[in-house]
């Protein structure tokens, strides 16, 4: 069945039905990545809400908002073909009407790692997650751990502001050859996209050694052989709930986040490791 285009907030309330509801919050190019994050939220729920919207909120002046994908009509068929229920796509008018002036800030955890790359990214993202678990008042709602700071920050919104919605965080989905889903890698050329390789190849070859200081060596030595054309921004050892680094004495799990320019495209990309085995 064709899931309802919600369009405004009084469309999203019509098309509200009982049973629990799980929502999957999107800047849409819907892509493999997406689709599992819905498949969950079908899994878990009796109603599943795609939203999209390219948030304008979230992007730094320089930033690819303006030639960020936009791909409705594709978009909506992935919701088709997934079972979903009600896809959300609010114009930036109806998401922030004029005289806003209230908005959620990340703290000094929005600020560190991807924060300090990204001023104001942060906020930006919290502040549109807020408004759409207002708007849509699901139960729960699936966040991808390819973002994995975004995913943390969006867990210590919900246990800092008392939000009441369970926050499911989803595997990373990669390309057979290991390259993490982004709506970005559509900008990468044949050439940048074998250069970008070089950070999952980083990620994967350190994920299973046993200390703190040897994860970071072994990345730092993969990206340090790469080719020019990737310009590393951060690679970093974090606590996965606080994103400061963890010292090399760490025991359990840690994220080894990473992310590099490759032409004039950003990606990012992160492993779980679990150190001290
Ligand atoms: O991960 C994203 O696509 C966005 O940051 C999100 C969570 C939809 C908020 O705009």
């Amino acid at each position: 069945m064709d899931p309802i285009v919600a369009r405004n907030r009084t469309d999203l309330i019509e098309a509200r039905r009982d049973g629990t509801l799980a929502l999957v919050p999107t800047m849409g190019a819907l892509h493999e990545g997406h689709r599992s994050l819905i498949r969950l939220a079908r899994e878990r729920a009796d109603q599943v809400v795609v939203s999209i919207f390219v948030n304008p909120l979230q992007f730094g002046p320089g930033e690819d908002f303006a030639r960020y994908p936009r791909t409705f009509d594709a978009d909506l068929e992935a919701c088709r073909e997934e079972g979903v229920d009600v896809v959300f796509a609010p114009s930036a008018d109806d998401m922030y009407p004029p005289g806003r002036q209230v908005s959620v800030s990340a703290g000094e955890m929005g600020r560190i790692v991807e924060g300090a790359s990204r001023p104001g990214h942060f906020d930006g993202m919290l502040t549109v997650v807020l408004k759409l678990f207002n708007l849509v008042r699901p139960d729960l709602a699936v966040f991808g751990q390819k973002d994995a700071q975004q995913l943390a920050l969006i867990r210590r919104m919900a246990a800092d502001l008392d939000v009441p919605v369970e926050i499911v965080g989803a595997p990373t989905v990669r390309e057979p050859d290991g390259l993490a889903l982004s709506s970005r890698n559509r900008y990468l050329s044949a050439g940048e996209r074998r250069v970008a390789l070089t950070l999952s190849r980083a990620l994967l070859a350190a994920a299973d050694e046993p200390g703190a200081a040897q994860v970071r060596a072994t990345a730092a030595k993969v990206l340090a052989e790469a080719p020019p054309e990737l310009e590393v921004d951060y690679l970093v050892l974090v606590d996965p709930a606080t994103f400061t680094e963890v010292p090399d004495s760490y025991e359990g799990e840690a994220v080894l986040a990473v992310a590099a320019r490759v032409g004039a495209t950003r990606l990012i990309d992160n492993v779980v490791v679990r150190l001290g085995r």
